[in-house]
């Protein structure tokens, strides 16, 4: 099994939920980690977090929908770690509402944040990780990007767009020894599920936590490099 010490990895949207079980997990194994996300009050939070498990841990502030804004903080953590070996690309937000009812502004900022910060972060991220010649990439669909459902028009055309993204993309660099994997996770009881109303704090017993989608990550992580997890659902057993 491969060790991931002294790893460095970016977390979009580490700063809770799915992404922040993530950086945890991380951290317990050693990875350096770079959080981002919108608000700088719950990064800092979870920076701290983080460095009081024993690793480097830094964040930056951006949009990850506004591409000027991903080339700055990119950049900027790259200049702090010099390098960067694991992406996962876990930012997103989820809305319901009937195809007419969503309004235009919403379903559009779905998809911009979605699918259009994914590919804004991979494409500042992806050039360290051909220069090294190695790396990892995670990429945070959904089984709404598998299926779609009444209510989920955006979220699920911005998931199923990030699973033709991502197969695309893993065929195209994995002669740089880039492994990139696609996650379509069911729920999770996750601070936007609970907050959605679609999970409950109280379902350890039967419904996925966070920390069971941060353990996939990591088992795929430790796979030889020659081996590669292409894509992964995880389901609760009996919810
Ligand atoms: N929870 C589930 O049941 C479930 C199931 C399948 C897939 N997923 C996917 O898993 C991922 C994480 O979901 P979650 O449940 O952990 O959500 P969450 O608890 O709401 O966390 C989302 C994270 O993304 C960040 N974020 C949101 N919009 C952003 C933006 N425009 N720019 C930068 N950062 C942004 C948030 O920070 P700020 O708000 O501070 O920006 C936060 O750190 C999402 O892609 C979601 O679609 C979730």
């Amino acid at each position: 099994m491969k060790s991931l010490k002294n790893k460095k990895a970016i977390i979009t949207g580490g700063s809770r939920g799915l992404g922040k079980a993530t950086a945890v997990a991380f951290a317990q194994e050693g990875i350096d980690i770079a959080i981002t996300g919108r608000s700088e009050d719950v990064l800092k939070e979870t920076v701290k977090e983080l460095e009081a498990l024993g690793v480097k841990a830094i964040y930056a502030v951006f949009d990850v929908g506004n591409y000027e804004d991903v080339k700055t903080g990119i950049a900027s953590i790259i200049d702090r770690f010099g390098t960067v070996d694991i992406l996962v690309n876990n930012a997103g937000i989820a809305a319901f509402g009937s195809f007419n009812d969503m309004d235009v502004k919403e379903w559009s900022q779905i998809i911009q944040t979605n699918l259009m910060g994914m590919y804004f972060v991979t494409k500042e991220v992806l050039p360290h990780l051909i220069d090294q010649n190695e790396g990892d990439i995670i990429n945070v669909s959904s089984t709404a990007g598998l299926n779609g459902n009444a209510n989920t028009s955006a979220y699920s055309a911005s998931k199923f767009a990030v699973i033709g993204m991502s197969e695309a993309l893993m065929k195209e660099v994995r002669k740089h020894n880039i492994r990139v994997c696609t996650l379509t996770p069911s729920t999770i009881a996750s601070d936007m599920s609970i907050e959605l109303g679609i999970a409950t704090k109280d379902s350890e017993d039967s419904v996925l936590q966070p920390e069971d989608f941060a353990e996939l990550i990591i088992a795929g992580l430790k796979l030889p490099r020659r081996a590669m997890l292409k894509s992964a659902a995880l389901w609760s057993t009996n919810p």
